[in-house]
């Protein structure tokens, strides 16, 4: 779906001012004058500019028209424009978020939830929402009940709960794939844990009987789709298979199916789909598709987990907030998240084949990169010897910014020579200068490194 005309309008002026086309200070075009070049009515481009003076990056002068804040855009040094290639954020693209039109169902759900905020709400999340979300998932093939469902304030808080919860399997060790997403690592630093291994299409599942056979293992955490932080997603048969062994060993599995709104593929089933009735508990999140800041979350859970889950739920933070759950209900229901993420699905899409291509032009012999199918995550191995931590310094000097897996590991699984990229916050045209630049400092670390030069 294309833009909406008033956030192109945004785009253009944003661009405008990146480029140093706009300098800051500078007055703005005319509204008339954008009405004619967008084909759009002036109140279209009167909406672009409100929102731009709302987000501090334009002001109004009265009778005069509308300028660009002196410190706009703030990547802009000393005078002059200085580009950042920000793979370090992991926050969605701020342009395809769908901040307007969410505020509108706030402001919707402030009045229709009224009654509700003046007191504790359902635990477990506002009914009409979890009725509405249940409809939600059976296009992902997820098919449960609403009572099965629990609106958590972030899925992170629905993994930091399962985690901790007793399970009816008695057994008390989870094994997590490795690398994992930083949250899930750190909420599982006080716990009994054990890490597998993952490679493009998931574990070596040889491996994964053994560990279920040999180990007390509550459950299995998967990210089978767009994984964090190698992008990498699992195959329909290797999914099928991971169940089966889970149900052979009395396992359950924990499925982080985070994205799973953004897969092109309508032919990619979520494992929940192979055993739907308590052996696969599927969690859900609202941050990459929607706003990270709303905190919405879910988890599908087993009957026999409910209970105990509601009194942890209840422990943690009683329920999650009324409002954000009330718009999240609007949105959905009104179609405006279905079209969201037809919008969406396109642009990461797009921003992981710029990547992939870039990788293949520009990166040096002996670095390893995975290939995502979403343009979020992926990982770059570095040639031996060189390090993480010395690279993303020197990347820093370029302003190219990078982060470290180190986090996404566990202590037995540690290492030190890989960097996580997310493209969401990097334009489709800047992604190939930024791993140009990248490809360059590798290239530079290995010859010092074989010269003996010194770097930090
Ligand atoms: C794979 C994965 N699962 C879960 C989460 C937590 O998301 P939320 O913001 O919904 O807590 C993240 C956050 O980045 C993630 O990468």
């Amino acid at each position: 779906m294309p833009y909406a005309k008033f956030e192109e309008i945004i785009r253009y002026i944003e661009e405008l001012a990146e480029s140093g086309d706009l300098k800051s200070g500078s007055r703005l075009p005319s509204i008339r004058s954008l009405a004619k070049k967008f084909s759009c009515s002036l109140n279209t481009v009167i909406k672009a500019y409100k929102e731009l003076e709302f987000s501090h990056k334009i002001y109004a002068v009265s009778k005069s028209g509308y300028y660009l804040v002196e410190d706009f855009p703030y990547k802009r040094q000393a005078g002059s424009a200085v580009t950042v290639y920000d793979f370090l954020s992991a926050g969605p693209d701020k342009h395809a978020m769908p901040y307007l039109d969410y505020k509108h169902c706030m402001n919707l759900a402030i009045d229709r939830y009224k009654e509700e905020m003046f007191t504790y709400s359902d635990l477990l999340g506002l009914p009409s929402l979890r009725e509405e979300l249940a409809r939600h998932l059976r296009d992902l093939q997820v098919f449960a009940d609403p009572s099965r469902i629990a609106v958590t304030t972030g899925s992170q808080q629905a993994l930091h709960l399962l985690i901790r919860q007793p399970f009816p399997n008695g057994k008390r060790t989870i094994l997590t794939e490795q690398p994992a997403h930083p949250s899930f690592i750190e909420s599982v630093k006080d716990q009994p844990c054990l890490g597998i291994d993952i490679g493009r299409d998931g574990p070596n599942l040889e491996q994964l009987e053994f560990i279920f056979q040999q180990e007390d293992i509550k459950f299995f955490y998967v990210v089978s789709r767009f994984h964090n932080p190698t992008g990498h997603s699992y195959t329909n048969e290797g999914r099928r298979k991971i169940v089966e062994l889970a149900e052979r060993y009395d396992v359950y599995i924990v499925e982080d199916d985070y994205m799973g709104d953004l897969d092109p593929d309508p032919k990619q089933d979520p494992m929940f789909a192979y055993q739907p009735n308590g052996r696969v508990i599927y969690t859900k999140s609202f941050s990459k598709t929607l706003l990270p800041g709303l905190r919405l979350g879910l988890a599908v859970l087993p009957h026999e987990l409910i209970e105990g889950f509601t009194r942890a739920k209840f422990a943690a933070d009683v329920h999650t907030p009324v409002i954000t759950q009330g718009a999240l209900e609007i949105y959905l229901k009104n179609g405006m998240f279905a079209s969201h993420i037809e919008k969406i699905r396109t642009l990461y899409r797009k921003k992981g084949e710029v990547l992939l291509r870039a990788y293949r032009a520009f990166m040096p012999e002996g670095t390893l990169y995975s290939s995502p199918t979403s343009g979020f995550y992926s990982t770059v191995r570095l040639p031996s010897p060189l390090k993480a931590d010395g690279l993303i310094l020197r990347l820093k000097e370029r302003n190219v910014l990078a982060q470290s897996t180190e986090s996404m590991y566990l202590e037995d699984f540690m290492r030190h020579d890989e960097l996580r990229l997310s493209v969401s916050h990097v334009e489709d045209r800047m992604i190939g200068v930024g791993v140009a630049l990248m490809a360059e400092t590798i290239r530079e670390m290995a010859i010092e490194r074989k010269k003996g030069v010194m770097w930090r």
